[in-house]
């Protein structure tokens, strides 16, 4: 079974690698390859605190059995720079975006965790009011450009 925490400027080293260590959708590529990883992570805390103030929530992780497989961060899209980017949309002004979903370990996946994270996640951001999320979904493999959107 999995289990759900929520992550914010106080736990944020729970994140695992590598999207701990990743600004893709907070940035426009600006950092992420010149860096250190300090200075990354560092840029992630500062986002983190900011939209914690300003929209909530917007990071949880998914562990099995004591182990963290899984990280979702999701937000409205303005605080993702990275969307515009993107030639699906346009995106919802109110509706959460899902900017990632991720299981990191490749052995788990497959396996049904990500249906089980994503139900997670659409259920507490329709008891937060949110009537619409939208995410883009890469089409063949995680690192393909084309995208479709999804409502
Ligand atoms: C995409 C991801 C979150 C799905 O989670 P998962 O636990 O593997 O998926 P599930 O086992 O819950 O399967 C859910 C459905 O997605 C399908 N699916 C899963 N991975 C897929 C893939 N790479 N391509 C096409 N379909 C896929 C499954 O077949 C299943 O469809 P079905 O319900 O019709 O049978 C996970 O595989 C992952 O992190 N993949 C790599 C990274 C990625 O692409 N992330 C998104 C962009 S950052």
């Amino acid at each position: 079974m999995l289990n759900f925490e929520k992550v914010s400027i106080h736990n944020f080293s729970k994140v695992p690698e590598p999207c701990r260590f990743c600004l893709y959708w907070q940035t426009k590529g600006e950092l992420q390859n010149a860096a250190s990883k300090k200075d990354v992570e560092k840029e992630e805390l500062k986002w983190l605190s900011i939209v914690e103030k300003t929209f909530g929530n917007c990071i949880e992780i998914a562990s099995l059995n004591g182990t963290t497989i899984g990280f979702m961060q999701y937000a409205l899209a303005k605080y993702f720079p990275r969307v515009e980017d993107y030639f699906s949309g346009p995106l919802g002004e109110d509706a959460a975006f899902i900017a990632c979903l991720y299981i990191v370990d490749k052995d788990q996946r497959r396996r049904g965790y990500g249906t089980v994270m994503l139900e997670k996640l659409l259920k507490e951001l329709s008891g937060r009011g949110f009537k619409a999320v939208e995410t883009f979904a890469r089409m063949g493999s995680e690192n393909k450009k084309t995208t479709r959107l999804i409502h």
